[in-house]
């Protein structure tokens, strides 16, 4: 996917000429902060689907906050009209720089387009869009969802024997899916699917999405384990599908995390308590909290400065022992 072979982003020009309203050129050329140096930005929310969610929102206000920019910022209730509407907003607005995460990885030329055209640079958070003109934003701040999908089927692959709870010799896997279209959902599946492959005996023999909730979790997993059919491990692709998944694995009489080994994606604290209890096993981390670095680009971007294509976040994985020893300090 084109999004993966990020060229090298041009050079960010400060044209001596981009003074009008909130430093936007009316001619599509690079924005600058307004006059008096303030900084609007228009921030254009996924939802708040979810634990990871809630605390990116968070991070993103407290940031805006500690780096003095004014921050507008819109709730798009998981809809992808919501959030394109959003963004025309900030473009009529004429803010000096629009962020926003994505719902779904398509449909966003026209709308990037039209803040292109009206000088409004953009950087997208968290998640990436799937587009052949990657001159529509100056960067993109987030995790590598392929690696995160590739670590839980590497945990699978690693503990294949403890996974095997039946003993049958062959791993049955659900999985349970984010949003359908989102950038996580597809490239934690791909992942995933690339790293189990190494072992012909685990088999993915469900996925379904969860929307990324817990009731869409729960409601799933209630699905999947009606079919009848032994389940050895359940892949959710974060933690609140895991937890809703929890309630109707122990609704079933069943034991999480012994009969089904369940590994998810996040590392909220709800989520790092279910692993510390023993009834997660591995999760993979998933930092949101980008308020800070994305402050800190939108000023260097609306400076002039150049800014690399594509910032990676940091991550890491969880055990049991090693959620136990994090949660006292875990932020979110
Ligand atoms: O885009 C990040 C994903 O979106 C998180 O893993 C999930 O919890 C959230 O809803």
């Amino acid at each position: 996917m084109l999004k993966k072979t990020l060229i090298a982003a041009s050079a960010i020009s400060l044209s001596a000429f981009a003074f009008t309203a909130c430093g936007s050129d009316s001619a599509g050329g690079d924005a600058t902060a307004s006059d008096d140096g303030s900084i609007t930005m228009g921030f254009a929310q996924v939802g708040a689907e979810s634990g990871w969610r809630t605390a990116n929102t968070t991070s993103i206000q407290d940031s805006a906050k500690e780096a003095g920019i004014d921050l507008k910022f819109t709730d798009a209730q998981g809809k992808q009209e919501n959030q394109i509407q959003a963004i025309r907003s900030y473009i009529q607005q004429k803010v000096d720089v629009i962020a926003f995460s994505p719902v779904v990885e398509t449909g966003w030329d026209a709308v990037l387009n039209e803040a292109k055209a009206a000088g409004i640079p953009v950087i997208l958070t968290d998640r990436a869009v799937d587009s052949k003109d990657t001159s529509l934003y100056k960067t993109f701040l987030g995790s590598d969802f392929v690696v995160e999908g590739q670590k839980a089927g590497q945990w699978v692959v690693d503990n294949a024997d403890e996974a095997d709870t039946d003993g049958d010799g062959k791993i049955n896997v659900v999985q349970l899916e984010g949003t359908t279209g989102a950038a996580p959902a597809i490239d934690r599946g791909e992942g995933f699917a690339d790293s189990i492959s190494a072992d012909p005996s685990i088999k993915v023999v469900a996925s379904q999405t969860g929307d990324f909730t817990r009731d869409g979790g729960k409601q799933v997993m209630e699905s999947f384990l009606q079919s009848g059919d032994h389940i050895d491990v359940l892949f959710a692709q974060n933690d609140d599908m895991g937890l809703g998944a929890i309630e109707a694995i122990e609704a079933a009489g069943l034991t999480p995390g012994k009969d089904i080994k369940i590994i998810t994606v996040d590392a909220v604290h709800d989520g790092m308590q279910a692993l510390s209890d023993g009834k997660i096993n591995f999760i993979v981390e998933c930092s949101p909290l980008l308020g800070p670095q994305l402050m800190d680009l939108a000023k260097k971007v609306l400076d002039g400065e150049e800014v690399e294509p594509r910032i990676l976040t940091e991550e890491t994985t969880f055990d049991q022992a090693q959620a136990t020893e994090a949660l006292p300090d875990r932020q979110y």
